[in-house]
């Protein structure tokens, strides 16, 4: 089988491809990625195929797809603080900032339609995708940020192509992902960078608000196994499932986990809440229904793994 992965090099995409080449159905991997976030060295020891350039190149993907059996679709561009203030509330928006708004819809929506035309043309092939709805653009205190539109309107195409065209297509909403390769810092305000990284440097931990807030974090190895096993047993599911295994944990708890793999307690510091506080959790059950044999990496053993990572850098 042979497997296209657009954004390959990227933090999620250089796990799936290390995943995909482990398995024995899998005779060739091609990465499609315009290394904007992702990096040459994520795939350094890895036997792909590269296909530089952009998904909004219809003529590259033709080529990249061409002979191909399935698509997974990865490439997008991050979130950017920028785009929000302080708090992480769309209230905090700053109009007279400018906004990199046309590109992340390029990218994120014009991108996504881009794939699924090309998987069209090349016979049908079935689409994997990872959205990036956030749980921000969907909870009672939905913010829909010109971002969050965007990455609406790309599962809009993932369910009209799955209806209009017969494609088949599984859409997976990934969120709270962590693990080996995830950045820190501006381009990776996530949680687990945060904390492993001042860990690491001996700083408190910045806890906003109470720390309370659960969330179910994900690690890497976990969604790439997903994702493998959606391309192998072309999986499909009218509209988008949450890629959840229900670890819900709050951050104080987390910050706990992650002294306890240390083998020492872990100052903290509160600062202000964020508005994501509030963002209601994924549902695992969908996931599970769909791959009842999925044995997540725990939460501990993910994050050992991330700081074994995070030492040797
Ligand atoms: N990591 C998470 O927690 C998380 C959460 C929600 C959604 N997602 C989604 O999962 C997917 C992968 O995320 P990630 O964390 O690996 O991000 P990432 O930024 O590490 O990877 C994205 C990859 O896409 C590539 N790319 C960007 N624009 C491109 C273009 N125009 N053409 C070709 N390649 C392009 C980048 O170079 C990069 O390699 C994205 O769709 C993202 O929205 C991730």
């Amino acid at each position: 089988m042979r497997v296209v992965v657009t954004g390959g090099a990227g933090f999620v995409g250089a796990h799936l491809v290390a995943a995909l080449l482990g398995r024995p159905e899998v005779t060739e991997v091609r990465v499609v990625d315009d290394f904007s976030t992702g990096r040459k060295t994520h795939l350094a020891e890895l036997e792909v195929n590269l296909f530089e350039g952009s998904v909004l190149d219809p003529a590259l993907l033709d080529e990249a797809l061409d002979g191909a059996q399935a698509v997974v679709h990865l490439a997008a561009r991050p979130p950017r603080r920028a785009l929000r203030g302080p708090t992480g509330g769309a209230a905090a928006v700053r109009p007279d900032r400018p906004a990199d708004v046309p590109a992340d819809h390029l990218v994120n929506a014009t991108g996504t339609l881009q794939v699924l035309e090309a998987a069209r043309r090349a016979g049908h092939l079935p689409v994997v995708a990872a959205s990036a709805v956030t749980d921000a653009a969907l909870g009672p205190d939905a913010e829909r940020t010109p971002y969050a539109v965007g990455a609406l309107a790309a599962e809009g195409y993932l369910t009209a192509y799955q209806h209009c065209y017969g494609l088949r297509v599984l859409t997976l909403r990934l969120r709270d992902v962590f693990g080996p390769f995830q950045p820190a810092g501006p381009r990776g305000p996530a949680v687990v960078p945060a904390f492993v990284a001042a860990a690491l440097a001996g700083e408190p931990l910045v806890v906003h608000g109470d720390g309370r807030q659960r969330r179910d974090f994900t690690y890497v190895g976990t969604v790439a196994q997903v994702l493998c096993a959606a391309v192998l047993r072309r999986l499909t599911v009218p509209g988008p499932v949450d890629l959840a295994c229900g670890t819900r944990v709050s951050v104080l708890e987390l910050a706990a986990e992650l002294g306890r793999a240390l083998g020492r307690p872990l100052p903290l510091v509160h600062a202000e809440p964020q508005a994501e506080r509030t963002r209601p959790l994924p549902d695992p059950g969908p996931l599970r229904a769909l791959l009842p044999g999925l044995r997540p990496v725990p939460l501990r053993v993910g994050l050992e793994r991330t700081l074994a990572w995070s030492r040797a850098r």
